[in-house]
């Protein structure tokens, strides 16, 4: 990313809030927000980012899915848009796996996450969604959520010896030629 990114880095106080209700998901105001989720998202070609880190404390969230360098299995899934989302049942049955965040650049860590997620959300029209969302897309679901609690996959790293550098990690991961 440019150094005129609008995502907030590790350290900045926002993304520690918890995000507030959005309470009319049809404002003008929310539809911008929106938008403006969903360009930087693909700008930065991430598979989620949360409002909190583009500076607006409030809870909406956009997913979108498709394999790239950083992600080669990944699932497609367009650009989807969860507002006020809830976590309405997980599996106790947890899995590791390598995650990074837009906001903690050049980092990788291992987070165990349930493996299946069924949540409920408002789409950008008010309506009310359910959603089941296994493996990646259930860990990609987890992170974004864990940004409207003030909550950063670093926090949930077991130890530091389960981060890596993103170069290092490419490489050990055949994405990269040493
Ligand atoms: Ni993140």
């Amino acid at each position: 990313m440019a150094l005129s990114s609008p995502i907030l880095l590790l350290g900045h106080p926002k993304l520690r809030e918890t995000a507030q209700a959005i309470a009319d998901v049809t404002h003008p105001s929310t539809q911008a927000l929106i938008q403006r989720l969903l360009n930087i998202v693909q700008e930065a070609s991430g598979m989620g980012l949360a409002a909190p880190q583009i500076g607006e404390s409030v809870r909406a969230l956009v997913m979108t899915s498709k394999p790239n360098a950083r992600y080669p299995h990944a699932p497609q899934m367009p650009p989807t848009v969860l507002l006020n989302p809830t976590l309405v049942w997980q599996t106790d049955e947890q899995e590791k796996g390598w995650e990074g965040c837009l906001s903690v650049p050049h980092l990788r860590g291992l987070v165990s996450r349930a493996t299946a997620v069924k949540v409920s959300y408002e789409d950008e029209q008010g309506q009310l969604q359910h959603a089941h969302f296994q493996g990646f897309l259930a860990r990609v679901f987890q992170h974004e959520y864990d940004h409207l609690e003030g909550i950063l996959f670093i926090d949930r790293v077991e130890s530091s010896r389960e981060l890596m550098a993103e170069a290092e990690w490419q490489i050990r991961h055949g994405l990269k030629k040493t």
